[in-house]
């Protein structure tokens, strides 16, 4: 069931800042079709991703949502100090245990409230949600992270995933704003839906060990086809939510910042919600599905494009493993 859990007019919450952190080596579908049986023209034309960006082999989840945070606190013009609490995430933590969140707080120089939130693709929504009551009942500025380096997470050799992820982080810090609103949020999931993107094994379920490692169950696999339909039907059907819980229509969203797995996914979105495509940010043919990092640098790159204007109406919506969905409203700020 998908549930309302936010007042109809959203919190009194602003982005504040926003940074990201794309590692420095890209990888075209070209070098891809070079040790896997695939091609720029299926990867194109099935996702419309071109290239994605893959951490150096010293970089983890951390480091990249480190360096996507100072960015955000540079552009919110705070210091690290001002922050009370810092939120990640993510599903590829540095470590299965502890989280990643309190290591992003140690590298920025913080001992404050620090913890992870796995919602998978959906996890920058459901951490926004969290956040914005935070800031809103008087916590103070909440950093929120979406990192991810799903790249050590595929099968570098299983083309029907490998294909479609990369890796990166996108930052927001989040602060009090009578003008601004950051909701009203709906959030769904439904765990029976769990096996059609998950690592089988590798967890407590089914811990690693060798006969995991030669059948390779803990690299991601995924029912792609599955995993379209209900990323079309949750997506629509929690931002159609969304602006009926906060009685707009279609025609107030200025731009729809959707998870960034497939363009497919996203024109089938916009088109069964009415927006014109040109109204939905596509990020991924420049860096793939990077989970929870792909809506904050998606907004990163509208608002690099020039498509993000003070007092807009975003409307936010994501799919991911889980399964998991969710959808908000924002108004963008500009500082
Ligand atoms: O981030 C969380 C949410 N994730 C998503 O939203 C992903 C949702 N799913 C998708 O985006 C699509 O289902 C995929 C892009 C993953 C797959 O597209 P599809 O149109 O559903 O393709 P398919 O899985 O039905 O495969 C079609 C064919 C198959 O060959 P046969 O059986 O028709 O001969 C696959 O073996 O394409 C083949 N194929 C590939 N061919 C070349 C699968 N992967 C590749 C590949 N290169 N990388």
């Amino acid at each position: 069931m998908t549930a309302s859990t936010t007042p109809a007019g959203g919190w009194p919450v602003a982005i504040a800042g926003l940074g990201v952190r794309l590692p420095d080596r890209v990888v075209t579908n070209d070098d891809l079709a070079e040790v896997l049986d695939t091609s720029d023209e299926w990867i194109r034309t099935r996702t419309g991703i071109r290239q994605r960006h893959v951490a150096a082999p010293e970089e983890a989840t951390s480091d990249l949502a480190a360096a996507a945070a100072r960015d955000a606190l540079a552009d919110a013009g705070l210091e690290a100090a001002a922050l009370a609490a810092v939120i990640v995430a993510t599903t590829s933590p540095d470590h299965a245990v502890s989280a990643t969140a309190p290591l992003v707080a140690s590298a920025l120089g913080v001992a404050v409230p620090a913890f992870d939130l796995n919602a998978a693709c959906s996890g920058f929504v459901y951490a926004l949600r969290v956040a914005s009551g935070m800031v809103a009942t008087g916590d103070g500025a909440v950093l929120v992270v979406g990192a991810e380096t799903l790249t050590r997470v595929v099968d570098p050799e299983d083309r029907s995933v490998a294909v479609l992820f990369g890796d990166g982080a996108g930052a927001v810090v989040l602060v009090p704003d009578p003008d601004a609103r950051l909701g009203p949020f709906v959030l769904g999931a439904d765990g029976g839906g769990a096996s059609m993107l998950w690592t089988a094994s590798g967890g407590t379920r089914r811990p690693f060990d060798a006969e995991v490692l030669a059948d390779r169950s803990h690299y991601l696999t995924m029912r792609g086809g599955d995993v379209y339909r209900n990323a079309v039907v949750r997506m629509t059907e929690s931002a159609r939510e969304v602006l009926e819980l906060a009685e707009l229509s279609v025609g107030d969203v200025d731009l729809l910042v959707g998870h960034q797995a497939n363009v497919r996914i996203l024109d089938a979105v916009a088109a069964r919600l009415g927006l014109p495509a040109q109204l939905s940010q596509v990020s991924l043919d420049r860096h793939g599905n990077t989970s929870a990092a792909s809506i904050p640098l998606a907004l990163w790159d509208a608002r690099e494009q020039g498509k993000l204007r003070d007092g807009d109406t975003v409307l936010l919506a994501a799919f991911g493993a889980g399964a998991t969905w969710g959808a908000c409203l924002l108004t963008w700020k500009e500082r």
